[in-house]
């Protein structure tokens, strides 16, 4: 008796859980409209007399198609863009088959808080210690070798080795940095620090690097994809539809900066509270609205906004969150991939709940597994959208019956969450069903493929040169 008691009060419980939690399923229908949504601000972005207005910038990269082979040597490649910065020695070589061969050794720096979020100059500083600690490390203070730069945030270029911040994103907020060419900040700080020199020869963001670095591998690879703590993507579009840079021949790749679809309303009938408190707790209010329903960044938040208003509506932890639960930022996303990743008994789940402050039931548990499974297959659902939209404009502008592509691959969401990947291709796949895709993770890519586009850059300006 007294269990059934207790059954019809957990099913009760089970019910209302699910009904706070059916918010963020998103129908076939749905990921239509995102989909197409998502193609007709690409198309805007592409347009000189609407670039300006479109929340999805489709920022040329000036990496092309046609590079008339490459630079072999030693190159040095600097990655900013999460909460480490890394610096690393990559060498560019063929090996005996003709194969292209790239290694890496690296070094991982982690930036401080104040160096994120005070003057660019403080950043730029920090970063040239940073080479500099390499360089000694590495017993190469007297080389000056070419510099490819993996900058992760929206860049205006001018060239490869020019382009102009238009804002951070991802909690960055260094001042003094928007609106000015960061490779000139990259260089002023060498030149104060004054003790090595360096050729940085290019500057190209996350998506470019990782798509690069897996074209080495497979040719078909012409998009780029990141999902970790930012969302982002980039592809190869051709010359023609790139209306901000003059030529009609080939393709460039273009940095569709998608994390800040949504910006000018797109999003608003897909937004819940969740996503609203997030936003507004932000360091960029009002913008990055995809990403923030995506990336790795808000991902852990989300799911703790969502466990308050249940505990709030007495569906959790006996209707009372413990004061580590009520701060903001507590919940980390990784948390999200190992409740979902944990096994039957819930050992990790109530491990991560207890450190949280809270003494959670068996029941608690499966809320919160709940809570995470809807968040991040949410997350996975309106990433496949966005990559579904482009591969579709890939498959007009070429033209053949069947898209054969594959798309590179980075970001701690995507390799690291037990489930992000599956849900993420049926979905691309039911939504771009004329598009045969092949998914690869990139290794080492941020590093790999600003060496292998500083490598290719570095062969052109010494042809110019001469
Ligand atoms: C943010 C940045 C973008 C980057 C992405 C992934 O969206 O604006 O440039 O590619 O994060 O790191």
């Amino acid at each position: 008796m007294r269990s059934s008691v207790r059954d019809s009060a957990n099913m009760r419980q089970h019910s209302k859980v699910e009904q706070i939690l059916s918010e963020f399923k998103l129908h076939e229908e749905d990921l239509q409209v995102l989909m197409s949504r998502m193609q007709a601000e690409m198309e805007r972005g592409l347009h000189l007399e609407t670039n300006e207005e479109a929340s999805v910038k489709m920022l040329p990269t000036y990496v092309r198609s046609t590079p008339d082979g490459s630079e072999v040597g030693d190159f040095l490649a600097l990655d900013l863009g999460g909460t480490n910065f890394r610096v690393m020695l990559v060498k560019v070589g063929e090996d005996l088959d003709g194969q292209w061969k790239v290694e890496t050794k690296h070094n991982m720096y982690s930036i401080p808080v104040d160096a994120m979020t005070g003057t660019a100059e403080m950043l730029f500083d920090y970063i040239a210690e940073c080479i500099s600690h390499y360089l000694d490390q590495q017993n190469m203070k007297h080389r000056k070798l070419p510099l490819g730069f993996t900058f992760s945030f929206p860049v205006r270029h001018e060239e490869i080795d020019k382009g102009i911040l238009l804002n951070w994103t991802k909690g960055f907020k260094a001042s003094g940095a928007e609106g000015n060419n960061v490779v000139g900040l990259l260089r002023d700080a060498i030149k104060r620090r004054g003790d090595f020199e360096m050729d940085v020869v290019a500057m190209v963001n996350d998506t470019v690097a990782t798509m690069i670095s897996c074209y080495y591998e497979d040719h078909n690879c012409e998009v780029g994809m990141i999902v970790g703590t930012g969302c982002n993507a980039c592809y190869m579009e051709e010359m023609y539809n790139v209306e901000l840079v003059e030529g009609e021949e080939g393709r460039m790749c273009v940095n569709t900066e998608w994390g800040a679809f949504g910006d000018t309303g797109e999003l608003e009938d897909f937004r819940l509270e969740y996503d609203r408190v997030v936003d507004e707790g932000s360091l960029n209010p009002g913008q990055q609205l995809y990403e923030k329903m995506i990336g790795g960044k808000y991902m852990g938040e989300i799911v703790r906004l969502v466990l308050i208003k249940m505990v709030n509506e007495n569906m959790v932890f006996g209707g009372e969150a413990s004061e580590k639960l009520k701060t903001r930022g507590s919940f980390e996303t990784q948390f999200v991939s190992q409740i979902e990743g944990d096994s039957s008994d819930f050992k990790q789940t109530c491990n991560i709940l207890r450190t949280l402050g809270l003494q959670p039931t068996m029941e608690d548990c499966h809320a919160v597994r709940m809570a995470c499974e809807s968040v991040s297959t949410r997350a996975a659902a309106m990433c496949a959208a966005g990559l579904a939209g482009v591969l579709q404009r890939m498959h007009k502008n070429r033209g053949e019956d069947i898209l054969k592509i594959t798309v590179g691959v980075d970001g701690s969401v995507y390799k690291l969450h037990p489930y992000f990947k599956e849900r993420f291709h049926e979905t691309v796949r039911k939504l771009a069903p004329a598009s045969e895709v092949t998914f690869i993770q990139s290794e080492e890519g941020s590093g790999r493929g600003a060496a292998l586009v500083s490598a290719i850059a570095h062969k052109m300006a010494c042809l110019i040169g001469h």
